[in-house]
């Protein structure tokens, strides 16, 4: 079925120079742009969306560099939204993501991973309703 899930490009990407050939990728695989913006987090802001990690040991210095510059978080759509994205960004870690996956071209370190993907439909909700009020998710 056609549904949705949530990206943010992360901030080694934006200040790399590379959303626009990022959202090239994401448009040619057949994504199609919902809602789109390019905002900053403060450190409590980055804290509250990566709650779910709070325990792990890189929690502090993951929103240090999540807040350290601008992101573009979008809500996107597609058939088999969640599950083909995460295959499209490929895994967290970019020495184990493979080539042509958006962190394989892209990302610089394993925290440093160019973008986010969102695990299933139900946080793809979340996480879009994090950054994006209902009208805006048109
Ligand atoms: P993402 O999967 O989007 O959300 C959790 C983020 O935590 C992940 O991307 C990386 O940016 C970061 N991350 C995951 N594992 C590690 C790690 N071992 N060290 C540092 N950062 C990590």
């Amino acid at each position: 079925a056609t549904n949705r899930t949530f990206t943010m490009i992360k901030p080694d990407a934006v200040s790399a120079g590379n959303t626009g050939a990022i959202i090239k990728l994401i448009e040619e695989a057949g994504f199609k742009i919902v809602a789109l913006k390019k905002t900053q987090l403060s450190p409590e802001r980055a804290g509250q969306f990566y709650a779910v990690h709070k325990e792990r040991s890189f929690y502090q210095e993951l929103c240090t560099y999540m807040s350290s510059g601008f992101i573009v978080p979008m809500i996107l759509e597609k058939n088999n939204a969640v599950e083909d994205f995460r295959k499209l960004i490929g895994a967290t870690d970019p020495k184990k993501a493979e080539p042509g996956t958006i962190r394989n071209l892209f990302a610089k370190s394993i925290e440093a991973n160019a973008i986010h993907g969102s695990d299933s439909d139900e946080n793809a909700a979340i996480e879009g309703s994090f950054f994006f009020s209902q009208l805006e998710q048109f």
